[in-house]
């Protein structure tokens, strides 16, 4: 087996920061060493003391590179990696324009193929090496999906989305194949490798209360399984939803009826919650997902990251593309820092790295296998610049400490930031 040293400055939280300078919560090493062999992280310390270890390791020497964990999405469409930047308007217009036509494509099985490939050589070219993923509502669709992923050794969370009513034919399901379609693709892909299976309800404006009540069967059936689905992102959207559950106290009502609420459950945007639901999201141990990109692009708000904080609620941070713009963590995080500026509230960079990594994994319930640099845990590793613009060369001459570089990669990093990224112990970006 080939073992892999990686030499660089390594950075890993152990903890979520409790403050902007919460030097305790996390691990940094200057001039460190990773050694990996059979995907896993076999030893992590400083470079002297790996390198006596390793034997006939391959080197790489990624100096003056920060060495930090994989970046996860909590929450992605792979079927919209060409409805991205689609013009002027805000969610309902948008799905029915843009979204559904094109979703409809990943009926034909080439055709998800081919955008399964496009879409993780994205991902890991932004530094993402696990994502929380939408598939459209084609059974085909999730099978491609988790078939790339498998093909790469990479982590992936995904399901196809179940949807009954409110799209176009060619988009539709029902409660009882849209079942059948789930426990297939559980039966399948769930714990295979490293694929996991999230029961994907769409949301409640495309599902019937039979479909979510065969979502809540599901559930019930498979309680290691996530359920992901999207929630109060658009005051539309929550009218019509008001409609459509005439009986359910408020949207999240309609989910927590069904059983689809738990530390599992990853309900996309939470943007306009009244307080009950804020309590039932709390008492359930729920997490709410902020998508800032997408809430700007679409007008759709402004999260509340401090409020649900305050009441304990673990939320996790997503790309949410295609109404998402960037398929960056990094560009992620620099429209969360404006949309929590906007409330006045902060996103220092140790909170902010912490989230796209160890925290975002914890929402997952995934901590002790990604997230971290640990003996032991997989090795999803990303390899980040903070110089890799012109212009980011010249403000790093300026930075006097880790937290200022942090936030320079904060705010000016995209994809050209990411030097390289190993997926399973592999470098997949140089590679292409
Ligand atoms: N709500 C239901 N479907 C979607 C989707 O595809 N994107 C977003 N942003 N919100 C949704
Ligand atoms: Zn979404």
């Amino acid at each position: 087996m080939t073992r892999r040293l990686l030499r660089g400055r390594i950075l890993s939280f152990n903890r979520e920061p409790v403050h902007a300078d919460d030097t305790g919560s996390f691990t940094y090493i200057e001039d460190g060493g990773v050694l990996m062999s059979g995907g896993l992280i076999e030893a992590i310390g400083s470079y002297a003391e790996i390198a006596r270890a390793a034997g006939e390791a391959e080197i790489t020497d990624h100096r003056p590179h920060l060495l930090m964990p994989g970046f996860i999405d909590a929450h992605i469409h792979f079927p919209q990696t060409q409805v991205i930047a689609s013009w002027g308007a805000q969610l309902m217009e948008w799905l029915n324009t843009y979204t559904f036509p094109e979703e409809r494509r990943f009926a034909d099985e080439t055709h998800a193929q081919a955008m399964a490939a496009q879409f993780l050589d994205l991902l890991t070219a932004h530094g993402t090496t696990t994502a929380a993923a939408f598939c459209s509502v084609h059974k085909t669709s999730a099978d491609a999906l988790f078939s790339e992923a498998e093909a790469r050794g990479m982590r992936m969370i995904a399901g196809k989305v179940l949807m009954d009513r409110n799209a176009p034919d060619g988009l539709l399901d029902t409660p009882q194949s849209g079942y059948d379609d789930t426990k297939a693709l559980i039966k399948q892909w769930h714990g295979k490798g490293r694929a996991l299976y999230a029961i994907t309800p769409r949301f409640a404006i495309t599902s019937t209360p039979e479909q979510l009540e065969a979502a809540g069967v599901l559930a019930a059936e498979h309680p290691d399984c996530y359920v992901q689905t999207h929630l109060s992102e658009n005051r539309e959207e929550i009218d019509l939803t008001r409609k459509l559950y005439a009986g359910a106290r408020d949207y999240l009502d309609v989910y927590e009826t069904q059983d689809l609420l738990g530390p599992r459950s990853l309900l996309g945007h939470a943007i306009h919650l009244d307080a009950r639901e804020i309590d039932v999201l709390a008492e359930t141990g729920s997490h709410p997902v902020f998508c800032p990109t997408s809430n700007l692009f679409l007008g759709s708000g402004l999260f509340d990251d401090g409020g649900l904080r305050a009441r304990g609620i673990a939320s996790g941070i997503a790309t949410d593309v295609g109404a998402g713009t960037s398929y960056s963590m990094l560009q992620t995080l620099n429209e969360g820092y404006k949309i929590l500026q906007l409330r006045n509230q902060s996103l220092d960079p140790l909170r902010a790295f912490h989230w796209i990594t160890r925290g975002n994994a914890a929402v997952l319930g995934l901590e002790d296998r990604i997230g971290t640099l640990e003996a032991g845990t997989e090795a999803d590793i990303v390899v980040l610049n903070a110089r890799a613009t012109p212009a980011m060369a010249l403000r790093m001459e300026r930075a006097e400490s880790l937290r200022e570089e942090l936030f320079i990669l904060q705010i000016m990093g995209d994809d050209r930031s990411i030097a390289e990224t190993y997926v399973n112990g592999q470098p997949v970006k140089t590679r292409t």
